[in-house]
């Protein structure tokens, strides 16, 4: 009897077990799933892109600022060398091997089509209305687009401009240079004055900056090296060749130093901080970093000189963020391109560093102009600025310009055989 009484206690006992158990899994699953499987694979996204030293060091605020908005993100910069064509070879090599550790694409602004068209990059138009859009500088977003297709958003702008020494100019009577003849002149004068050593210094080295200075010299003589539109090529024209003479005179006449031939952005600008010569061909980020030299105070800026009849040239460079194809975590990189790119970002970014801002409205910002009187003069400047032939062969277009300018500044090969060799292999490539 004793056995009877007993068994349906027993029974509700293994059920309250059972129902006991099946409450604390479908708990523990529940936290599981719920919980530390999306902390933990949130936690490991890492959005990697690769930048130059310096400004991965000027980006690093920013980058923090980042992490700890999106904990589930972690952007990480990848530090690169300093040179713009070693950048890209590493980016170029990253996806012509496969399995590219970037995510995010940090591109000069003559990258985007070569890129787009070899397949890297992700088509990015549907991730932005036309209306932000239009919040950025026109040239930067053209230097983005690739066949109708949206591939880069700016990041901060560039152009290049002529700095010259107002109280050495003043010194001497002169007013500032229109022309390239008034810049030979004054430099002449004021060397021979013995008030600089140097007149002019500008980027004499074969690589990308040459370009990108040779563009403004071009402009400044009504020449052209590429038409986007009908790919005609104009380095072997009459107006070409005087832009190559102009630059070969400068170190024939001893008012640029003879190892200009070698100079890029950054050795131009120390000469000229350290006070040794009149002019010089930079980007605006030179002028917060002279305030801290002893030329502080001493120098102003202005449009290119350029000839006679002619217009000045502003090299439109700058640089932009794109999402690699092969990244495995493009909604995550949209989020670094969205808050990197915002108003408030780029306004941190540019008090701390002088740098130029791709949005238009951030050129007459109150706390940008309190610090940097001269960006709304920059803003007209940059809006005039020439982009440099936007096309998928450009990498290479610029490689025969930089081979050819140099052997005529080096003089190793005439001006006009150089420009003659320089625009028959451009047009053997375009052909292609
Ligand atoms: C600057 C410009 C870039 C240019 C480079 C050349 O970084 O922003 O567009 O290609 O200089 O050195």
């Amino acid at each position: 009897m004793k056995k009877q009484t007993n068994q349906p206690k027993k029974g509700v006992k293994a059920k309250k077990i059972l129902l006991y158990c099946f409450v604390s899994l479908a708990i523990f699953l529940g936290i599981m799933f719920g919980w530390i499987i999306p902390a933990l694979t949130q936690k490991s996204v890492t959005v990697t892109v690769l930048m130059h030293a310096p400004e991965a060091l000027e980006w690093g605020p920013v980058v923090q600022e980042f992490n700890q908005k999106f904990p589930n993100i972690r952007l990480e910069i990848v530090d690169g060398p300093n040179d713009a064509n070693q950048r890209e070879d590493l980016y170029t090599s990253s996806f012509l091997l496969g399995n590219s550790p970037y995510d995010l694409v940090f591109m000069d602004v003559t990258w985007a089509p070569k890129f787009a068209a070899a397949g890297w990059l992700l088509d990015i138009s549907d991730r932005i209305s036309p209306q932000a859009l239009s919040a950025f500088l026109d040239g930067d977003v053209n230097g983005g687009r690739y066949q109708g297709k949206l591939y880069r958003i700016p990041l901060r702008s560039d152009a290049g401009m002529l700095y010259y020494r107002k109280d050495l100019l003043e010194q001497a009577g002169y007013k500032p240079p229109q022309t390239f003849d008034e810049l030979i002149q004054i430099s002449q004068s004021l060397q021979q004055q013995k008030l600089a050593q140097w007149g002019y210094l500008w980027q004499g080295k074969q690589y990308e900056g040459m370009a990108a200075m040779f563009v403004e010299i071009l402009k400044g003589y009504g020449a052209f090296w590429v038409d986007p539109t009908t790919l005609e090529v104009g380095l072997d024209r009459p107006e070409a060749i005087q832009a190559v003479k102009f630059l070969r005179s400068t170190v024939e006449k001893g008012v640029s130093p003879p190892g200009v031939a070698t100079y890029t952005e950054e050795e131009t600008r120390l000469l000229f901080q350290n006070g040794q010569a009149v002019f010089l061909r930079n980007w605006p980020y030179v002028f917060s970093l002279a305030e801290n030299s002893e030329i502080r105070g001493k120098y102003a800026i202005q449009p290119m000189v350029h000839a006679s009849g002619f217009d000045s040239g502003a090299c439109l460079g700058g640089w932009g963020l794109g999402i690699a194809k092969t990244s495995q975590h493009p909604d995550e990189a949209w989020k670094v391109i969205e808050f990197l790119t915002s108003e408030e970002m780029q306004r941190k970014f540019i008090l701390a560093t002088g740098k130029v801002p791709s949005l238009k409205s951030l050129f007459n910002d109150p706390a940008i102009v309190a610090k940097y009187p001269h960006y709304p003069q920059l803003l007209e400047v940059i809006e005039k600025a020439t982009l440099r032939p936007p096309i998928a062969q450009y990498a290479q277009a610029s490689d025969i310009l930089q081979r050819y300018l140099s052997a005529a500044i080096t003089n190793s090969m005439s001006p006009e055989q150089a420009m003659k060799a320089a625009a028959d292999e451009t047009r053997r490539l375009l052909r292609k």
